[in-house]
């Protein structure tokens, strides 16, 4: 077994001082990352089959990498591999020193598991802790966490981070929204961890219950699991009275704290490259893409024990932006996943697109859902969307009717607009489902 690569004092720096690798050169960060990745290749070569038989398969061998760009070299991971060795197969160490799973939901095939060491969790702390910190967290802080805690890496990844860094934590998990309000109101936590969907949830209880979410203790809000739009940040900012970040991970790579967006500059996540590397593809072709092309992000992990990834395909569609506030790179807003592009007459369209364009109508509220169905030959898409409180008809059927020949005119696609009361969607407390298919079975 080779020895830990990482770094055990990453995240343990004093209080809001940066660690020397967010601000070293690209320079040093390249020779980092290929030592590290040289690391993470012979490990999983060594200990995982899968990698193994994928690597002699291809004819490549961890030896051959003797640059960065040797890395499009290696076979691709995909979310499949990853099924095919359930549950622990693809684990690079025994499973002694596994200390502890996460599985994602599996809402649409098996769960896919994965494995963390003691030096794993400890990476992940220190990374979400350095993630907090560029959101402008402080030691001292108190954190309301609001992701779900249990098998999903939101709630408990964000937990370990919090304490590393030395705030106080709020373990609350998703769910009992009411409590949720009052505990806000006597905690009076300064940052709050949550899906941006069920933030809008806990905003509207705070406003039915005659409270005015701005007024409130909370000052910064680290928001993601789930993509979001510009237009959203506008929303939280302005009713929370916060700044709003947005925080990137999956947990096939980590969890949470791949990659975060600095509250000074608010132009999207920088990926922590000293563990992670990135590259965009081309999602048919799988062929690489220079670095501000829109394209899949693909990540190897470059200090993972437990659970080593090499050229995992996250399906999330993004592109590779020049660092600003730190010297790694950023990722551009992911406007969804390949799996959530609707293809509709031949046109594609992502919920973020249509989210964007309802919050430019003060009388629709943000909670919305996009109905496939067909008929005959042809996809219809419906767009059921809420109207904000007090609302009259008249105004809401106005604002259906834009909002319709916006979709039209700017995404290209003929929808059917359905305004709905407020609360009539139903919320969910983790992520919001923003696709309902009804194509599978519906009558011609
Ligand atoms: O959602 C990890 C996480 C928890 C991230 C809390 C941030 C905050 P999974 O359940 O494995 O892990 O889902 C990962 O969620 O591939 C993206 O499609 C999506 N996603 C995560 N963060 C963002 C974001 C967690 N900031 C999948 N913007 C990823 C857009 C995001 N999509």
């Amino acid at each position: 077994m080779m020895s830990h690569i990482g770094d055990p004092t990453c995240g343990t720096r004093s209080p809001g001082e940066l660690e020397p690798i967010e601000t070293a050169s690209r320079d040093e960060l390249a020779a980092l990352q290929l030592q590290r990745l040289k690391w993470s290749l012979a490990h999983a070569y060594r200990n995982v089959a899968h990698y193994r038989a994928a690597f002699d398969a291809r004819g490549v061998h961890p030896d051959d990498l003797r640059t960065l760009e040797d890395l499009a070299q290696f076979p691709f991971t995909t979310k499949a591999d990853l099924r095919a060795n359930y549950p622990f197969g693809m684990l690079a160490v025994p499973q002694a020193r596994v200390r502890r799973v996460h599985a994602s939901s599996g809402t649409t095939g098996q769960p896919t598991v994965v494995g963390y060491t003691d030096a794993d969790i400890s990476t992940w702390a220190g990374l979400v802790a350095r993630s907090l910190r560029a959101a402008g967290v402080r030691p001292g802080d108190k954190v309301h966490i609001a992701y779900g805690y249990g098998l999903f890496t939101g709630g408990i990844g964000a937990h370990y981070g919090a304490e590393r860094l030395g705030c106080t934590v709020i373990p609350m998990s998703g769910g009992m929204t009411e409590r949720q309000v009052q505990l806000i109101g006597d905690f009076r936590p300064d940052a709050i961890m949550v899906t941006p969907s069920y933030m809008l949830t806990i905003l509207d209880a705070m406003e039915a219950a005659g409270v005015d979410p701005a007024g409130s203790s909370l000052r910064v809000g680290i928001f993601g699991a789930e993509p979001w739009t510009e237009h959203m940040r506008g929303e939280l900012e302005r009713r929370a009275g916060i700044d709003a970040v947005d925080i990137y991970g999956l947990s096939e790579v980590i969890g949470p704290g791949v990659a975060q967006e600095c509250v000074e500059t608010k132009d999207g996540p920088h990926i922590w490259e000293d563990h992670f590397y990135p590259e965009i593809v081309d999602p048919h072709t799988g062929e690489r893409l220079p670095d501000g092309t829109v394209g899949e992000l693909v990540l190897t992990s470059l200090t993972k024990e437990a659970f080593p990834v090499i050229r995992y395909r996250t399906r999330d569609l993004t592109a590779l932006l020049p660092g600003t506030a730190r010297s790694m790179r950023r990722l551009k807003r992911i406007s969804g996943r390949c799996d959530d592009m609707m293809i509709v007459r031949g046109v594609n369209v992502f919920p973020t697109q249509i989210e964007e364009l309802i919050l430019g109508h003060r009388v629709l509220a943000p909670q919305f859902q996009c109905v496939l169905d067909r008929r005959g030959q042809l996809d219809e898409l419906t767009i059921r969307v809420e109207t904000r409180r007090g609302v009259s008809p008249r105004h809401a059927r106005a604002a259906a009717d834009a909002l319709a020949a916006q979709v039209k005119s700017r995404i290209g696609v003929s929808v059917e607009v359905t305004v709905l009361a407020t609360g009539a969607l139903g919320r969910c407390d983790g992520k919001a489902s923003r696709i309902l298919d009804r194509r599978g079975h519906a009558a011609g």
